[in-house]
């Protein structure tokens, strides 16, 4: 089981909830965050007003998957939250060691 972190803009949340969900990814995590790249201390454009703050608001969105599942998952989010500019955002990858459905007791893959 692997644990895709992402950080993307607010206004493209929607856009990757549906892309994950055409492949299969079943549960959200989302965060509002805020944090910055390799521009600190430039300005960077958030709903048309310049940050001259280096914390940009973002969104941070965690998805726990199979591992048949990451390389699908992972190819979405970069596809819906790209737009090409500064910001876009960072991804990451991290392995899950369990995975419990609370209600259920449910482990690793049928708890997802
Ligand atoms: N090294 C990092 N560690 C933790 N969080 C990060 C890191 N880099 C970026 N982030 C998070 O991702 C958000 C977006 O980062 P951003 O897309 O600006 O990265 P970047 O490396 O500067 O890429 P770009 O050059 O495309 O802007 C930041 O506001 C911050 O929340
Ligand atoms: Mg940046």
């Amino acid at each position: 089981m692997k644990v895709i972190t992402a950080i993307i803009r607010p206004f493209k949340l929607d856009d990757v909830r549906e892309a994950l969900a055409e492949v299969g990814v079943t549960g959200l995590t989302v965060t509002e965050v805020k944090g910055f790249g390799r521009q600190k201390g430039h300005s960077e454009i958030y709903r048309g007003a310049e940050y001259v703050v280096d914390l940009i608001p973002k969104i941070k969105l965690e998805a726990i998957v199979t591992d048949a599942l990451c390389e699908a998952a992972l190819e979405s989010i970069i596809n819906a939250a790209r737009t090409g500019k500064i910001g876009d955002g960072k991804l990451f990858v991290t392995d899950a060691s369990e995975v419990v459905r609370i209600r259920t007791a449910e482990v690793g893959a049928d708890a997802v």
